[in-house]
């Protein structure tokens, strides 16, 4: 046999169903632009190219999960598609009670409103902006605890998005047990470049949270990425596939909320997995209110058989593999250029350290926004800022620049092939060497809670 190993890392996959996607000019974009208050969010995404904006819902599904989704049983209650959901979510988290919920948010809402109140405080590595909003609306602090390197975009360690252990437990002496009522990780730290937690901070954290008697959840929006990481990174795990790995991460935890819409592979769902009876009891409860019957909660039986594959198909090797390099390919080719962004790349997305990139612009005219709005302009691709129109309201309604200004610029799951990712790389290297051209924003009009979704804004 001749000796071959392949360098190229082709699509794990064949494309069998296409969707044509829509090429416009710099000047219609920059109309299109205006007409959307220069907020991206308000854009209509037929107006855009290449849509970086969420890894969320947009993924491609297999041909199995349109199979499943074809069969599927549409039972009010006791549904089948049900009891596979059900199964697939308690082989892989081993959780006991399994909850569905129309997305992530409505697992963190059904949660919070349950376990916490006024005056708590609830630590994590990062908390995304629904979380932390979900926490804040029940009266509650949502404290991000994440290690220091963990805010250093240039700083290159395998596990940045771990937990600072220390301030962990410095937060429960200082507030109080009682004032804890959950300790959270978020794997992969999305607010924070897309880093992974290695096993070792999930147990140390986990050990923690348990020793003073506080329940410890895990935000597994992105468990299959973070497992692959844990696979290549972390010594000891080199020979355990990711299932294997996904199953030791949640075993240190009480429960998880869940986004479907990321490592599920589905368009829609998600869902609350517990071990603990009474507190399953009363999220249930909550459930019928605002979501639905417990074997369906917000979702269609086929969202049911399209999340109970996709859960196993994203922890399947070729494809994390696949995954996992296409967004480093992309670092690699842009930071060859000078471009930078978030060391090391992401799992799900690559973070431009537009702070860095646009020190011309100061951090009250929004780098990061400015930078999102010129990708766009220039070469039709939609990213988001992560920064500080997301992240800078105070609750009392001040402003305060957040800890870093990135462009995140997200992958969605099966959806672009090297040569969209060439062309990427294309478009931020030309930006990049006209940078000092780009100008900042200001803010026109705000909404008073997760304003970066409806603001508007103008170029200064
Ligand atoms: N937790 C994390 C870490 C997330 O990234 C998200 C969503 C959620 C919870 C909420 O889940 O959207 O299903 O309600 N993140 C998306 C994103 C929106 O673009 O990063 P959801």
């Amino acid at each position: 046999m001749l000796p071959f190993k392949a360098k190229t890392i082709i699509e794990p996959f064949r494309i069998r169903s296409i969707e044509p996607i829509r090429f416009t000019t710099p000047d219609e974009r920059e109309k299109a632009l205006a007409a959307a208050g220069y907020n991206p969010f308000l854009l209509h995404s037929d107006d855009v190219l290449i849509d970086l904006l969420t890894d969320s819902g947009t993924g491609a599904m297999s041909s199995r999960q349109w199979g499943a989704m074809i069969a599927s049983d549409e039972s009010y209650a006791g549904s089948p598609s049900f009891y596979r959901f059900e199964a697939a979510v308690k082989d892989i988290t081993g959780f006991k009670h399994v909850i569905p919920t129309h997305q992530g948010r409505a697992a963190e809402h059904i949660l919070f409103s349950t376990a916490v109140k006024n005056g708590d405080v609830v630590p994590n590595n990062t908390h995304f902006d629904t979380t932390r909003a979900n926490i804040e609306h029940t009266g509650a602090e949502a404290r991000d605890l994440v290690r220091a390197e963990g805010r250093q975009p240039q700083t290159i360690l395998p596990f940045k998005g771990n937990i600072d252990l220390d301030a962990l437990r410095a937060t429960i002496e200082e507030v109080g047990v009682e004032h804890v009522p959950l300790v959270m990780l978020t794997v992969t730290n999305n607010s924070g470049g897309g880093q992974p937690v290695s096993m070792a901070n999930i147990r140390a954290a986990s050990e923690i949270a348990h020793e003073y008697g506080i329940k410890f959840i895990i935000d597994a929006c992105r468990y299959a990425e973070n497992s692959w990481f844990i696979k290549t990174r972390e010594d000891g795990y080199a020979d355990k596939t990711p299932i294997e790995i996904a199953r030791e991460m949640f075993s240190y935890a009480d429960g998880c909320t869940m986004s479907a819409k990321k490592d599920g592979m589905a368009n829609i769902g998600g869902f609350l997995a517990l071990n603990d009876d009474d507190l399953a009891l009363n999220c249930r409860n909550l459930l019928i209110l605002t979501e639905g019957f417990p074997t369906y909660g917000g979702l269609a039986g086929y969202d049911l058989e399209a999340i109970a594959l996709g859960l196993y198909e994203a922890l399947e090797p070729d494809y994390l593999h696949y995954r996992i390099r296409s967004i480093a390919y992309l670092a690699e080719k842009i930071n060859a250029a000078g471009v930078p962004t978030v060391q090391p790349s992401g799992g799900h997305a690559l973070y431009i350290d537009a702070r860095s990139m646009l020190p011309h612009i100061p951090v009250e005219q929004y780098p990061a926004w400015s930078l999102a709005n010129a990708l766009y302009t220039v070469g039709g691709i939609r990213g988001v800022e992560i920064g500080s129109v997301m992240f800078g309201m105070q609750p009392d309604g001040s402003e305060k620049p957040a800890a870093m200004d990135l462009v995140r610029l997200a992958f969605p799951r099966r959806v672009y092939t090297q040569s969209h990712v060439d062309y990427i790389a294309e478009v931020i290297t030309a930006l990049y060497e006209q940078r000092e051209s780009i100008r900042g924003h200001r803010i026109v009009w705000q909404a008073p809670v997760l304003r970066h979704f409806t603001i508007r804004m103008e170029p200064i």
